[in-house]
């Protein structure tokens, strides 16, 4: 338990910074290294512990993998040389290691057993198990293979077409990775568009994958290993971002961040909260969109989000239940049940700490009010190990009107490991 005091700081934020690279191209990026033939090389990757999760999965299985800080290679024999795990997998508090490699377990024709941290082994697995076992993976485990821990005895696959039931990329992305060992050819679609970093880096790795209007195809097939460039993580970013739009006078850039279209509704939100948002120097780099965002400090007014706009933003939602504190008006969310099931409940964790805090919050089943504008007092929260918590409350401290004390910040590792150096970079003296 790394318990911080965090006194108000009332100052501008202003300079530039980049933050580590994002999550999830990371994980994708040392799974498809992995299952290619020949040496991949990754730079920026983000070195906090639930990619590092992913390495030691890809370890376990026989692959040899050197880290070193941002910078990982892979050296791999292509898929078909994976070995069985002598020792049972740990997951840790990663989501998505458990779901991908779900996929990628399903697909190899030996035995496997996995487990996962406390909050891990209470979120679901059955959206990633039951498509598994359609393609014909033995999966077995907690509450009938609901829940971590689980065994597998993958191998024999065969294609299916599989519409998403929830709004997952996770899920898309498992049932893709399984697809790379089936027969037949494997079809995911998805109703509402979920971040596509699996669809792009397969491509980045020479896979053949169709993808026509919501339906995505992909076949057994061999990749070649490839060069990853690792971008700024946009839902890091988006902490940074709200701290400037939140703290008077600020003005701040993020250089490098990752646009991809499936990602940046914390761009169109602030946008449309009235903050003052440019993106320039925008290129294209191993297949996603980068660019730097500047934020300038501007009087907010609340709005609704809702519908095709919740994947693009679900990660974001604790700092823009933050932002919208600070908006003139309300703010509804709504279509988010999933952060119920996330790292913690995080709709009872957002409105339970920001009330604490002063807001006017109201929960509803797959969502929040949020009335404001209210200002933000000191006391006493609670991250509930949740990186995303902990830096949102962290975020508060900056205008708070008393000192603000996390019972425990150890979580933003997973993440953010430079959260807090980078905070301080951007405080004016
Ligand atoms: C992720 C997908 C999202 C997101 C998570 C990372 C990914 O989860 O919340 O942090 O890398 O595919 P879901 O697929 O459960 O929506």
């Amino acid at each position: 338990m790394t318990e911080i005091k965090l006194k108000p700081f009332q100052k501008p934020l202003t300079g530039e910074v980049e933050v580590p690279g994002d999550k999830s191209i990371s994980h994708r990026a040392v799974i498809l290294g992995s299952l290619a033939k020949g040496t991949t090389n990754i730079t920026n990757f983000l070195n906090g512990e639930d990619c590092r999760r992913t390495i030691d999965a890809f370890r376990k299985l026989g692959v040899t993998i050197e880290q070193e800080g941002t910078s990982v290679t892979i050296h791999s024999d292509g898929k078909e040389k994976l070995t069985e795990a002598k020792q049972p997998i740990y997951f840790g508090n990663s989501g998505t290691t458990a779901r991908l490699m779900l996929g990628v377990l399903a697909g190899l024709p030996f035995f496997t057993t996995a487990y996962g941290d406390p909050s891990l082994t209470i979120r679901p697995m059955d959206r990633v198990v039951q498509p598994m076992r359609l393609m014909g993976a033995s999966i077995t485990g907690r509450e009938k293979g609901s829940y971590l821990p689980t065994a597998i005895n993958g191998g024999n696959l065969k294609g299916i077409s599989y519409t998403l039931p929830v709004k997952s990329a996770q899920v898309k992305s498992a049932v893709l990775l399984a697809g790379l060992f089936a027969e037949d050819v494997t079809e995911v679609i998805e109703h509402a568009a979920t971040r596509n970093h699996s669809e792009n880096m397969l491509e980045a790795f020479g896979a053949d994958i169709v993808i026509k209007d919501n339906a995505i195809r992909i076949t057994n097939q061999s990749l070649s290993a490839a060069n990853v460039y690792v971008p700024g993580d946009i839902s890091s970013a988006a902490f940074l971002l709200a701290s400037a739009a939140i703290v008077p006078g600020s003005s701040i850039s993020i250089n490098n961040v990752g646009l991809n279209k499936t990602r940046t509704g914390i761009i169109d939100v602030l946008l449309e909260m009235g903050a003052n948002l440019n993106i320039s120097n925008k290129k294209s780099i191993s297949g996603e969109l980068i660019g730097d965002i500047t934020v300038t400090q501007e009087d907010l007014k609340g709005i609704v989000i809702e519908g095709a706009m919740i994947p693009r933003l679900i990660d974001e939602i604790p700092v823009i239940a933050l932002l919208a504190t600070q908006a003139e008006g309300d703010t509804v969310i709504r279509d988010a049940k999933e952060l119920r099931l996330k790292e913690t409940d995080r709709i009872e964790a957002i409105a339970s700490n920001l009330t604490k805090l002063g807001a006017n919050v109201e929960t509803t089943e797959d969502g929040m009010v949020i009335h404001g504008k209210t200002s933000i007092t000191g006391g006493k929260v609670v991250s509930y190990d949740d990186h995303r918590i902990a830096m949102m409350l962290a975020v508060a401290s900056l205008i708070a009107d008393d000192a603000i004390i996390i019972d425990d910040i150890s979580s933003i590792a997973i993440s953010y490991p430079d959260f807090f150096k980078h905070l301080d970079t951007l405080k004016t003296p």
